[in-house]
């Protein structure tokens, strides 16, 4: 039996809901009820897990006290023997990550005639645009415009949106899905090959377009595709640890740690693209994640050790839907979709208790509540949930619709004995974006001359809260726009000449200065899941 006895008596009563509940329409927040409810139960308003970061351009800003404790590490360089004088890498455009962002930025770049390299410190696509299920937006179709996509953008971000970051998201959109389908990604078509799309949270018209329920996997595959097949140099299980810079303060390259021989590089270039992706396996909060095993913030550190500065870099998304049980796949991603198809959140009670397609701060901060003050989540062992009433997809659409549209997840459950087409299943927030991330501006240029971000790393584009499917074409718009607009500034820079590391035994002299001590190494890299006895 996979349930226990407590699961079943409660999932009696969401079965005995269910048509009353499918039914329902679910009354939307207003905006002083979703503020009241942010403010008690959003992880990111608990004062406690933050701290202000002491040194740098934020000084005296809100941070994490995960990322806090990254940012006042101790740079690797400082422990290893860097020869400058070595140069084993000399490129136009160094693009640090091979994700969708770094994938799309290399692409680009070398489209327009840069040598370019990517480094990762995993394989090409070990990232979270692999992982990404439900979707990419963009406005496309009739009725639908990127005025329209925009104010959707702004409205879920709090109107904290940099919005001439948002106005490249919103304009760029059409071209990139264009740019994909092109490329080979298999979007989900009508027979007359128009593409499907469907509503997210807080979209006002149905943009998402998708390739079932393992969109980025589709889209990544097309990526990594096309860099080998341009025969991009990719060098992989290889970190960037520190930005390098030229003698006049001009990001110049990085240096490297092979992760399997812990051997030194230095590569030079004329330009560097931090495109390292996001964060949940900082496990900000003890929460677990959706995200990559990479996922670490370390452009986070390069960037702000080189001088960038960070934004919004107190928000944090929390998917609505994690996994709750089983504990094998505990903090994994169930996709918006399956809300987007008429799924709802039920609590413990068989009452539904929001409407399922609020924005996902919202909506995490909604079943959270149901579980801690109101007493209405299932105990999973681990904790508390709530349901996520699957068997309503099939009841409304018909037969086989959950098998067709969500195969990825159907298998993922039958794993564990779970068939999600006859059961519901028990969900609970998990750490799934970092909305924040290093400043840029709209052609991805960060304060440090010849330093650009793209993708997660960067923030500013979803302001304090991203919409679904906004990430995927966030690392499409700005990857691309990364590379284009290194590969440009590329022509007009000379051979970076007096690499150094002054930057960072100024960022050291500093941390002493402070009396930080037995300071983590940083960037983290990888996330230490070693028990401690
Ligand atoms: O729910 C999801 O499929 C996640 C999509 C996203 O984060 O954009």
């Amino acid at each position: 039996m996979v349930f226990t006895e407590e699961m079943l008596a409660s999932m009696k009563k969401v079965e005995a809901a269910r048509a009353e509940n499918i039914a329902l329409e679910p009354r939307r927040m207003t905006a002083d009820e979703k503020d009241a409810l942010l403010a008690a139960y959003h992880p990111d308003y608990r004062d406690e897990a933050f701290t202000a970061i002491r040194l740098g351009p934020n000084a005296g800003e809100k941070v994490p006290v995960e990322l806090n404790a990254v940012l006042e590490g101790r740079s690797r360089v400082l422990d290893l023997k860097v020869d400058l004088e070595r140069i084993d890498y000399d490129v136009d455009v160094l693009v640090i990550g091979g994700g969708g962002a770094g994938s799309s930025a290399a692409i680009e770049a070398d489209a327009a005639g840069a040598k370019v390299m990517i480094v990762t410190k995993l394989r090409i696509g070990d990232a979270n645009t692999m992982m990404a299920e439900g979707g990419i937006q963009a406005a496309d179709k009739p009725g639908d415009s990127p005025a329209q996509h925009y104010l959707d953008v702004m409205g879920g971000g709090h109107y904290c949106n940099r919005p001439e970051l948002v106005r490249k998201l919103v304009s760029d959109g059409p071209a990139c899905i264009q740019w994909l389908n092109e490329l080979g990604v298999e979007f989900d078509k009508a027979p007359d090959g128009t593409m499907i799309t469907t509503h997210g949270g807080g979209t006002s018209r149905k943009r998402m377009h998708a390739a079932a329920d393992y969109s980025g996997a589709e889209i990544m595959r097309t990526l990594r595709d096309e860099v080998l097949n341009r025969n991009i140099p990719v060098v992989d299980f290889t970190a960037a640890i520190e930005i390098l810079k030229d003698a006049d303060g001009r990001a110049a390259g990085a240096v490297l740690l092979n992760m399997e021989t812990g051997e030194v590089r230095v590569a030079r270039a004329k330009c560097v693209i931090i495109a390292t992706g996001g964060a949940g396996r900082m496990h900000y909060q003890g929460f677990p994640t959706s995200n990559h095993y990479g996922a670490t913030a370390d452009g986070l550190v390069l960037a702000y050790r080189a001088g960038a500065k960070l934004l919004y870099q107190d928000t944090l998304q929390y998917h609505p839907t994690g996994v709750a049980f089983p504990q094998q796949i505990y903090g994994a991603l169930v996709t918006e979709k399956v809300r987007s198809m008429g799924a709802k959140l039920i609590n413990s009670e068989g009452e539904c208790f929001m409407h399922p397609l609020e924005t996902r701060d919202v909506a995490a901060a909604s079943i959270i509540r149901e579980c801690s003050t109101r007493g209405k989540g299932v105990n999973t062992g681990t904790g508390r949930a709530v349901w996520l009433d699957t068997p309503m997809i099939d009841a409304i659409h018909g037969k086989g619709t959950l098998e067709k549209r969500l195969p990825a997840m159907l298998r993922m459950y039958l794993k564990f004995g779970i068939d999600m087409r006859e059961t519901p299943i028990l969900v609970y927030p998990t750490l799934h974006y970092q909305n924040g991330g290093v400043e840029i501006d709209d052609r991805c240029r960060t304060a440090v001359e010849n330093l650009y971000v793209a993708g997660e790393a960067a923030g500013g584009v979803h302001g304090r809260n991203r919409l679904m499917g906004n990430s995927l074409l966030d690392v499409i718009v700005f990857g691309r726009n990364a590379g284009q607009q290194a590969a440009a500034a590329a022509k007009d820079v000379a051979e970076p000449k007096g690499l150094n590391l002054a930057h960072v035994d100024a960022y050291e002299a500093e941390l002493s200065r402070l009396g930080v001590k037995d300071a983590e190494p940083s960037p983290k890299l990888l996330p230490d899941y070693t028990r401690k006895f």
